[in-house]
């Protein structure tokens, strides 16, 4: 998958590039990022991206032209490395705080992509009229105001390149991950057998696979239950996980 990022701090990105399973992935050419600083495109000798707002008021704008011309060469990139240029494909993703909330489900969408162009803006916001020419979705990552879209992107691609088919060292791994099946993840234990005086729980060890396949769903949703009862109304178990939920007493909201 090829990822175009539009940063004024491209030296930020090492910090996906260099680490961990997505270096590896880098590394292995299942995924490409490119860093294009819309300062290379501006034709002033101060290389100039931002100005004041028109109106007034604090803070500066980041204008729409340099933008504008890193975006097309995103574009020329990204056909380059093999990506469709259409919305579907390979889309121009803004990452502000006024965009949808990221979540699993719309990250495992993304992960289907050629690629993507992530903007990321600095100071108080880009013009509009860039944002609404060139942009195809705006992104956030949650509630809060960051001072610039660089780690948001990096979140985003976190989270869409550890979705990618054979990208994660265990397949089943993502596969079982919080969010995938609309709960919490369940609890994890590894050695020792004892720490702080607590055990690990006893059915981990019974090599009983069904039962602790039991064990850690409830787990689930008693987490769930009480931290995120939001997810919790809108989970739909099984058949099977009725009748588990009611073996740990655990209503299952259709009673
Ligand atoms: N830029 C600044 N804050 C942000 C947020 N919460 N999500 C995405 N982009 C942002």
């Amino acid at each position: 998958m090829y990822f175009a990022v539009i940063s004024i701090f491209p030296e930020m990105f090492a910090a996906i590039r260099d680490f961990g399973i997505t270096a590896r992935a880098c590394s292995e050419g299942k995924v490409t990022i490119e860093c294009i600083n819309p300062r290379d495109y501006t034709s002033d000798n101060y290389r100039r991206i931002d100005e004041r707002p028109y109106g007034g008021g604090p803070g500066m704008v980041m204008m729409a032209e340099p933008l504008a011309k890193a975006i097309e060469d995103a574009k020329e990139r990204a056909k380059a490395h093999g990506c469709r240029i259409e919305v579907a494909h390979c889309p121009v993703v803004y990452l502000s705080p006024q965009g949808r909330q990221l979540d699993e489900a719309s990250v495992v969408q993304m992960s289907d992509y050629d690629g993507m162009i992530l903007l990321c803006g600095r100071y108080e916001g880009i013009d509009e009229r860039l944002l609404s020419q060139y942009v195809d979705a705006e992104v956030s990552i949650g509630d809060y105001v960051l001072t610039g879209g660089e780690l948001p992107a990096m979140v985003l691609m976190d989270s869409v390149i550890r979705r990618l088919p054979e990208v994660m060292g265990d397949a089943q791994s993502a596969e079982q991950d919080s969010f995938v099946d609309g709960l919490l993840d369940c609890p994890h234990y590894t050695k020792p057998y004892v720490f702080a005086d607590m055990a690990v729980p006893e059915v981990l060890l019974s090599g009983h696979h069904a039962n602790i396949a039991k064990w850690r769903f409830v787990e689930q949703a008693k987490r769930t239950k009480v931290r995120r009862p939001d997810l919790w109304q809108a989970f739909k178990p099984s058949k099977a996980q009725v009748k588990w939920l009611q073996q740990a007493n655990i209503d299952d909201k259709t009673s």
